[in-house]
């Protein structure tokens, strides 16, 4: 069969110039074969026509390319999820037996969570920094202490939004930066585990989650408004209205932009607003940040 039809019958086209040296391919009634090839059968068994012929092919594409676009951030999902399992993997190399151990929040905690079950190491204390925690551990049977608890791990692991070349991070994705940074201060190393999509150049470039008293809302809008900062109240997801953290407050995300700031000036500046309770970026905080990638695993050390 000649080549040039087969390709146009595949994508549902079939070009004038084609039919002379296409005919004898068409079978017993090529007139009938070029118009169904021409206007294909919808859904309903209607011929479709002019327009709605030309609305199909375009909706065909979209979905194709919706369909093409789908599956190529599956595949990036699946890439990000491998480089961080390898990094998860590498940073469990440092459990011997510290007990306890803190854990802080988010998806590549859980992922830790499910490593350390497979390494035989939920035998001991765990002190986490949100419920999200918490319940992933009791889902294997592991009752873990929250901060307010005494006990102060000499290792914890956590996740980070952002990392840079200093190892300032932004925390608070997940919302849990007050009690993250709680867990930070009193353990002896502060492990972060990430994928290298996250390493940035500035971390001040990227929003800064900031979470608040609610009752200072208006305050804080005249506040910032007057440094000349914006930023969006995070909204919370399966209710309506703000998000509301462990400890009942809210989380606003604050553009800093290229002002020339420093991270740990920054969070001084807004840590100072009566009203906030704490900003999302963690400066000389962060032990060491083990990045999986491509090429494997990178550990970068303060
Ligand atoms: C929660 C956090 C998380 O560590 C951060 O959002 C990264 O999350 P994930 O591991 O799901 O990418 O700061 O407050």
């Amino acid at each position: 069969m000649n080549h040039r039809f087969v390709r146009c019958l595949k994508c549902e086209f079939v070009p004038d110039g084609a039919v002379g040296e296409s005919r004898n391919a068409l079978g017993p009634d090529p007139e009938r074969a070029l118009t169904e090839a021409r206007y294909p059968l919808d859904k309903k068994g209607e011929r479709i026509q002019s327009r709605k012929r030309e609305a199909h092919v375009v909706q065909t594409w979209v979905v194709n390319f919706a369909n093409a676009f789908k599956q190529a951030q599956l595949a990036l999902m699946d890439s990000l999820r491998t480089s961080r399992e390898s990094a998860v993997r590498e940073a469990l190399g440092l459990v011997e037996d510290q007990d306890p151990i803190g854990l802080g929040s988010g998806s590549t905690v859980e992922l830790l969570v499910d490593k350390m079950a497979e390494q035989g190491f939920l035998n001991r204390r765990f002190v986490v920094a949100s419920r999200a925690t918490q319940l992933k551990l009791m889902s294997y049977g592991v009752a873990a202490f929250d901060l307010y608890s005494n006990l102060r791990p000499e290792l914890t692991f956590d996740g980070a939004d952002k990392v840079d070349p200093s190892l300032n991070l932004i925390k608070g994705g997940g919302a849990a930066l007050l009690a993250e940074r709680l867990l930070a201060e009193r353990t002896r190393s502060y492990i972060i585990v990430v994928d290298d999509q996250k390493l940035v150049p500035d971390v001040l470039m990227y929003p800064i989650p900031v979470e608040i008293e609610p009752i200072s809302y208006q305050n804080l809008v005249y506040e910032l408004r007057g440094m000349g900062l914006t930023f969006d109240v995070r909204i919370g997801s399966g209710k309506n209205g703000p998000l509301v953290t462990d400890n009942g407050n809210w989380v606003i995300d604050v553009q800093v932009g290229s002002s020339g700031i420093e991270a740990g000036e920054l969070r001084d500046v807004l840590k100072r607003l009566t009203g906030v309770v704490d900003v999302g970026v963690f400066s000389g905080l962060a032990t060491s940040v083990y990045v999986g990638g491509e090429g494997g695993v990178k550990v970068m050390h303060r």
